[in-house]
């Protein structure tokens, strides 16, 4: 299976041409699925949750989600994408995974970073697994990486490969990423946007480069985090089905579960 990163730099709120730059980003480029970063079509900054809301789609409706439809199905490929999701009165920062027969899972991040607590709500649902092509795909978004829980239940779930679309302003997770890859035995394809987005007095500059892991804690390839880029990487999912560290070690049946803490 091949897998693509991209790495895009969002003009704040300036959905359409973003969208028409990432269109013009994987033109040529052929993979299985694509990872796009989170809010990739927006941006990551918002004044208050009124203007966020301007950006809201519903499930199932909208010009991004529509947009990566149709790219699903012109390069005949699944697309996992970081959107603003809305449920009634909820705001939720979401992942999206549509591949050219329509949408496989959607996911809401569970853990919001910083300022995200002020203006979206907290997702409300597990990160899900779902199958592509043969690969188990399980997604999380950006700061769910600091919660191990999150890489962990994806893997007790089945997931291969976890697919990260990311925003990333600190610049622990690359690292972090291997050591979770390795714990749970699974590729992570981590999709981070570069750039900066200014709103206000507020500037945020974003960092590390996209990385491709896999179940052994291999560096399979990087966008350095100044650029756009596109960056193909093949994989054997079924790799990570196998779990043995050692001929006696399994990561998750020789989990001691009765003996951990979890807290409330
Ligand atoms: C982040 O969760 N976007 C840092």
């Amino acid at each position: 299976m091949n897998i693509a990163l991209v790495q895009n730099a969002p003009c704040l709120h300036a959905v359409q041409e973003n969208l028409d730059t990432v269109e013009r980003m994987i033109d040529g480029h052929e993979a299985d699925l694509f990872v796009l970063p989170e809010l990739f079509a927006s941006g990551y900054l918002f004044d208050s949750r009124e203007q966020l809301a301007g950006f809201a789609e519903e499930l199932g409706h909208g010009l991004v989600q529509d947009t990566l439809q149709r790219w699903a199905k012109e390069h005949d490929a699944a697309f996992c994408a970081g959107l603003v999701e809305r449920d009634g009165d909820a705001i939720y920062n979401s992942a999206v995974v549509i591949a050219p027969e329509g949408r496989l899972t959607h996911y809401r991040k569970l853990h919001l970073f910083y300022n995200e607590k002020k203006i979206f709500d907290p997702g409300n649902l597990v990160p899900p697994v779902t199958e592509w092509r043969g690969a188990r795909l399980g997604v999380m978004i950006c700061f769910d990486w600091r919660f191990p829980e999150t890489a962990r239940s994806l893997a007790i779930d089945g997931a291969d490969v976890i697919l990260h679309p990311s925003n990333l302003v600190m610049n622990l997770c690359p690292a972090a990423m291997v050591t979770r890859a390795i714990e749970n035995g699974v590729f992570i394809f981590t999709a981070n946007r570069s750039g900066r987005d200014e709103l206000g007095d507020t500037v945020l500059q974003f960092h590390c480069g996209s990385q491709a892991v896999d179940p052994q804690g291999k560096v399979l390839g990087t966008i350095d985090e100044d650029e756009e880029g596109v960056l193909v990487v093949e994989i054997d999912p079924t790799r990570a089905r196998n779990k043995l560290a050692t001929e006696t070690n399994d990561l998750l049946a020789d989990r001691r579960t009765k003996f951990y803490h979890l807290g409330e």
